[in-house]
């Protein structure tokens, strides 16, 4: 499927079961490969991003079987992976190469990572320096961008200050820091995502947080005292990042009543739904519960009309990823929808603020674009009718702009075309089949 066709549709309902979440299946994917003993994860990401990962760790020697959604890692120890043949090739995802980095910064060889030309365009400099003062030597091409040529050994612990509010560069810092010798402490002025401080903690790891300040104790040398990871059963909850494109559908269109089973809801990735609700969008909460650390619940949500609203400052990167679907509903809220401090977007799997404007203009949205943003104009700037009309989407090679687009295209007036709609696997390959099942023409 190269291209897809998106009809207007009337509604849609029914019951939905999202992809294990991305970022959490990363994580325990690498600690178990880290553990010893074998790991059992469920329900675990079936996203591309995350297949690429479990490839990497078995060229670094990790015993790795997945059946049904199930992932069974048989982890080689903090010191038993193996040096690669091949340079490790992390595809399209950004989460791999970064904390990878960290992990190899470690290692007693040297390695090569890199990956497709949308993530060999990313910055890693945000990686490299931590590392680098950690004690790993590392080349990148131009000095920032993958690949990386990392020569890892023992390492010794810092203190760092995060410049730039990422949960990928902290992560990456804090793996290393396992390989550390003394407590690695990162300071994260703007609260992201705490998946890996969590996991770590499930692991057997010895992590705080005091404050902004994360603490890893390094299990270097091993020895009485010094603790090891131990290999664990885990389940992996939904994707709510994945889930926002079905609450939108379902907000978008009259009638809705969706049901989103078994939603991770960590606070540190619900940014997303305090802001549809206080654009007035009626969603709710049920069944909420703890697992392994994270918290999980289902998610039910309904047609409502969205007020829209200005999204700036340090809520950016707590919902970093929604942007792109909330973007696209701009045209179809009230008020549209201002996004400031997001400059990061520009540095994504494709440069997100103009992907955004460029495609929002083809479907007729008035639209200004500017260095850290875009204002998308609403209902009430705008004349009577649908607020978009179909047109042809170029998602740049990016999963969220095309899954944001599709769902923006079915309350559109006229058909819209998604070029290249199969990058929706990055991270969720069901996507369109998971969709058409839910949409009443
Ligand atoms: C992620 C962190 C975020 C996010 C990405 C996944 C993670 O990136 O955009 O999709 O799993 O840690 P940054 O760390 O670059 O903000």
């Amino acid at each position: 499927m190269a291209k897809k066709s998106i009809a207007p549709v009337r509604t849609i309902t029914g019951a939905v079961e999202l992809p294990g979440d991305k970022s959490i299946s990363h994580r325990y994917a690498i600690l178990a490969a880290l553990a010893e003993g074998t790991s059992e994860i469920q329900h675990f990401s079936t996203a591309e991003d995350c297949h690429c990962t479990l490839e990497c760790l078995r060229r670094l020697g990790v015993a790795i079987e997945t059946e049904n959604g199930r992932v069974r890692i048989t982890g080689a120890g903090l010191g038993g992976l193996r040096r690669p043949r091949r340079a490790l090739d992390a595809g399209n995802s950004g989460t791999t190469l970064r904390l990878l980095a960290g992990v190899l910064s470690g290692q007693p060889f040297e390695s090569m990572i890199s990956g497709d030309d949308s993530l060999r365009r990313r910055p890693m400099r945000r990686v490299i320096e931590p590392l680098t003062r950690m004690g790993a030597s590392i080349r990148a091409r131009d000095e920032q961008f993958a690949p990386l040529e990392i020569r890892g050994g023992p390492l010794q612990p810092i203190e760092y200050t995060l410049p730039v509010p990422s949960a990928q560069v902290k992560s990456a810092i804090l793996l290393a820091g396992l390989y550390a010798d003394g407590v690695t402490s990162v300071v994260e002025p703007v609260r992201t995502r705490d998946h890996t401080e969590l996991a770590l903690a499930e692991f057997g790891a010895r992590v705080e947080r005091i404050d902004q300040t994360i603490r890893i104790h390094g299990c270097a040398g091993g020895g009485p005292g010094i603790p090891r990871l131990e290999a664990r059963r885990l389940v992996v909850p939904g994707d709510i990042s994945s889930a926002v494109f079905f609450l939108a559908a379902a907000l978008l269109l009259p009638a809705s009543n969706l049901l989103l089973h078994n939603v991770g809801l960590n606070p540190t990735r619900t940014a997303v739904l305090d802001v549809l609700a206080s654009m007035g969008a009626p969603i709710s909460l049920v069944s909420v519960h703890g697992s392994s650390g994270e918290l999980v619940g289902d998610i039910v949500a309904h047609y409502g009309p969205l007020d829209g609203g200005v999204i700036s400052g340090t809520m950016v990167a707590q919902l970093i990823d929604e942007l792109p679907m909330l973007v696209a509903l701009g045209p179809y809220t009230e008020r549209g929808i201002e996004i400031r401090d997001a400059q990061e977007l520009r540095v994504k799997e494709s440069d997100r603020i103009a992907a955004l404007a460029e495609n929002l203009r083809r479907m007729g949205a008035q639209v200004e674009e500017r260095p850290d943003g875009l204002r998308v104009a609403g209902r009430s700037s705008g004349g009577s009718g649908a607020a978009l009309r179909g047109a042809e989407i170029d998602p740049h090679g990016d999963h969220r702009i095309a899954m944001a687009f599709a769902i923006a295209a079915l309350a559109a007036e006229g058909e819209s075309i998604i070029r290249d709609a199969d990058c929706a696997a990055v991270s969720f390959p069901d996507f369109f089949s998971t969709l058409d099942r839910l949409l009443e023409r």
